[in-house]
């Protein structure tokens, strides 16, 4: 008996190894867990009355794979290539010699088995699955930026041929039971409580403990290497859908690509060597120290509402108001019904209202279309949705959401007449996406629970939640606010009321820069194409016109009207300004914006822009580009930071990547910086604020942290990009 596997050996001399991994509610790859396998191991070798062995899992699911806040941690503590090369290999050597010690392994597979638990069982001689819509086997790695480590990248291709192995690896998706099968990647699917029966019963039954690779004149299953047309084919294409769809952001996909290549010419025990040097370059590289730490830990903090105030018991919304059931009101009706609350969805008339309930049911008929959801369900949920004109029906709501016009008289009206009705008790939130929270809540009566929760349109696709704490906000709204977006599984970031917040006011400058480029004389099409290459969705000409630059200007004049002479004209002002009151050009849902929307061709950019904004003789590298881009941004998310509207970096990365598409190569707005260097990344600044502006100034309090050398993240050396 060890402390994370339970041993026992029956009566017919197999070893049935349960797999427990202490104080984890899942069972992952812990170095307790693999130094008991050993035991194990070693224990059903030696031992002469043992005949083979069958490894099932205690808790709910087989395995879930590698520890990832372990090899996190490793990184910030300064993990070398080789150290990390040196972890894969010991896992590596570890179920190599369970293949090969000579006696028969069996893995029953209850629930999911994933990345690393997904590799243990690889390493055994025979699979069972069981039979329910829960369980899964399949290759998460890549989404981490890194690629399987204990062997998946040699074992897959020689189980199933290299096409099938790279598109697994390659695309981390999980599969089902039946799939698995058809593929060939598990041998049996069988009800719940038989799979270790099936697996015992393989054993008994005469099964052969070694590996197909492991005897003479194997050969990878369609062929390998460039001699064989499928495979070359393969590889060549893979190489080139790699380049396009990481723009060489994402060192994993081409790594993959290498590791089953080189791999797959040579023998078991050299072929798992190459793809430890690959995994040992990928967990020592910047970008899955990133992925893991943004889009793994924090978000996994974020989503447990790491940020809530312990004080206040927890609470439920039961019922929502939503006042407007515009573009926002009506997804964030939706969203809301899904996640069984009772929602009254208030307009100016009963035909607007009623449509923002269509929207809910256009997007049920989809889910019901695609088999996701039954129509009896769909039907439930929008019974949910009440559409109305009379405040009468907010009475007894927990919670409203206002998202009215962006326009301050229109919302405090609404704000009085709700508050006349709504429990005394209730939270009043507002969605705006711009004006400060602390001025809209002089509207209301009951200031401290006033907030601001910002949704980002299309509000049932956009993960991200931005809650404003206004000057008078309290605990318990605050951390009412959060269970909501805990109810909706969204992840919320708190900052404090500024103009813009912070993902408004970040996002800002990526679309100014780009029309500032325009203005120098920037190629368009060099600018667009630069903001994709450093891995933006869309560039910011593109994203300008849909979300119309009609709005952009008249958030900068409401921003001029307010700050009188503090106003500071953004480097687009003029673009903008011309765009709209000049060239009549203001956006996508006008027919005609940077870009021209022809009504039976792809949209292009706009023809006439080169007369407007002359073309320089000498084009700016591509490289240069990207980095004024990327730059800008960051560097207004750290006078965030400074200015206390976003107060942790964890937050500030996570709003970057899931609010606005910063890339997630880089770990978000600062942890980009401290993968520059806090040091590089100031000079960098002060250089293009020579060149281009002074918008690119750091600030003293950026700079005296330069000097410091204190990047945004505590701990472990940075390394350079
Ligand atoms: P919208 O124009 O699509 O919808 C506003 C709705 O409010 C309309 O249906 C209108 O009839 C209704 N309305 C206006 N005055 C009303 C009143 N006095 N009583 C009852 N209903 C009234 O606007 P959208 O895009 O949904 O925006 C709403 C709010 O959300 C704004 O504050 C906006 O700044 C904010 N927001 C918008 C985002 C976007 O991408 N569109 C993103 C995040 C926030």
């Amino acid at each position: 008996m060890t402390q994370n596997i339970r041993f026992s050996v029956d009566g017919d001399g197999i070893a049935i190894l349960l797999i427990d991994v202490a104080e984890r509610p899942m069972n992952v790859l812990t170095p307790g867990f693999r130094k008991d396998l050993a035991e194990c191991i070693d224990k059903v070798a030696s031992d002469p009355s043992i005949k083979g062995a069958v490894i099932g899992s205690a808790k709910s699911s087989f395995m879930a794979g590698a520890d990832i806040k372990d090899m996190a941690g490793a990184f910030e503590r300064g993990l070398t290539a080789r150290e990390a090369a040196g972890f894969s290999g010991e896992l590596n050597r570890l179920l190599r010699r369970m293949e090969t010690c000579g006696k028969p392994f069996a893995a029953a597979i209850n629930g999911v088995a994933l990345g690393g638990g997904f590799e243990v069982a690889l390493g055994c001689h025979y699979r069972v699955i069981e039979d329910s819509p829960k369980a899964g086997v399949g290759f998460p790695e890549v989404k981490i930026g890194l690629l399987p480590g204990a062997g998946g990248t040699q074992r897959t291709p020689r189980m199933i041929g290299v096409t099938e192995a790279l598109r697994l690896i390659s695309e981390g998706k999980q599969i089902g039971p039946q799939e698995a099968l058809k593929k060939g990647l598990v041998n049996e699917v069988a009800p719940a409580p038989e799979i270790i029966g099936r697996a015992r019963q393989w054993i008994l039954k005469g099964g052969e403990g070694v590996q197909p690779w492991d005897k003479k004149g194997f050969r990878v299953p369609g062929g390998a290497g460039m001699m064989s047309p499928a495979a070359a084919q393969t590889f060549m294409i893979g190489t080139a859908l790699a380049a396009k769809t990481t723009m060489r952001n994402y060192p994993a996909p081409a790594a993959i690509l290498s590791c089953v290549y080189e791999g797959t010419l040579v023998p078991m025990d050299a072929a798992l060597a190459i793809e430890s040097k690959y995994f040992g370059q990928l967990l020592s590289g910047p970008v899955a120290r990133n992925l893991m730490r943004t889009m793994f830990i924090n978000k996994g903090a974020a989503d447990k509402l790491a940020r809530r105030p312990a004080g206040p018991p927890k609470s439920q919304v039961r019922k929502l108001g939503i006042l407007g059931a515009g573009m926002m009101g009506a997804g964030v009706a939706y969203v809301s019904a899904v996640a069984g609350i009772e929602v009254v969805l208030l307009d100016s008339t009963l035909e607007l209202a009623g449509k923002g309930k269509d929207y809910s049911k256009q997007l049920l008929a989809k889910d019901v279309g695609r088999g996701r959801k039954t129509q009896a369900d769909a039907d439930t949920i929008l019974a949910r949705i009440k559409p109305t004109v009379s405040y009468e029906d907010l009475a007894g709501c927990d919670l409203v959401v206002e998202a009215v016009f962006e326009n301050r008289e229109i919302k405090a009206d609404v704000t009085q007449k709700t508050e006349a009705v709504i429990p005394k008790n209730a939270v009043f939130a507002s969605n705006t996406s711009t004006l400060p929270i602390t001025g809209l809540a002089q509207a209301s009566k009951r200031p401290a629970q006033f907030i601001g929760i910002h949704f980002f349109s299309p509000v049932d696709k956009m993960p991200l939640v931005e809650i404003i704490v206004g000057k008078k906000t309290s605990e318990d709204t605050l951390a009412r606010a959060l269970d909501y977006v805990g109810q909706l599984r969204k992840t919320p970031i708190v900052v404090n009321d500024s103009r813009g917040f912070y993902t408004s006011r970040c996002f800002g400058t990526f679309v100014y820069e780009g029309m500032a480029m325009l203005q120098e004389g920037v190629n368009p099409a060099l600018v667009e194409n630069a903001a994709k290459m450093a891995g933006m969705p869309v560039g910011p000409l593109a994203v300008a016109d849909e979300v119309t630059i009609d709005l952009q200007w008249k958030v900068i004049r409401q921003t001029e009207k307010d700050l009188g002479r503090k106003f500071q004209k953004p480097a687009a002002y003029d673009v903008v300004q011309k765009f709209v009151e000049e060239l009549k050009r203001p956006g996508r849902r006008f027919g005609a914006g940077f870009y021209d929307y022809p009504k039976d061709a792809k949209k292009r950019l706009w023809p006439g822009l080169k007369d407007v904004f002359p073309q320089a003789p000498m084009q700016l590298p591509v490289d240069e580009v990207e980095k004024r881009l990327l730059y800008i941004q960051a560097l207004e998310a750290t006078r965030c930071m400074e200015e206390g509207v976003v107060t942790t970096a964890a937050e500030a990365d996570l709003g970057s990547i899931l609010g606005w598409g910063f890339p997630a190569w880089t770990g978000g707005t600062l942890s980009y910086i401290d993968m520059i260097g806090i040091r590089k990344f100031v000079a960098e600044c002060e250089r293009l604020a020579k060149r281009y502006g002074k918008r690119f100034k750091p600030s003293k309090w950026l700079k005296a942290r330069a000097e410091r050398n204190e990047p945004f993240h505590g701990g472990g050396s940075q390394k350079a990009a």
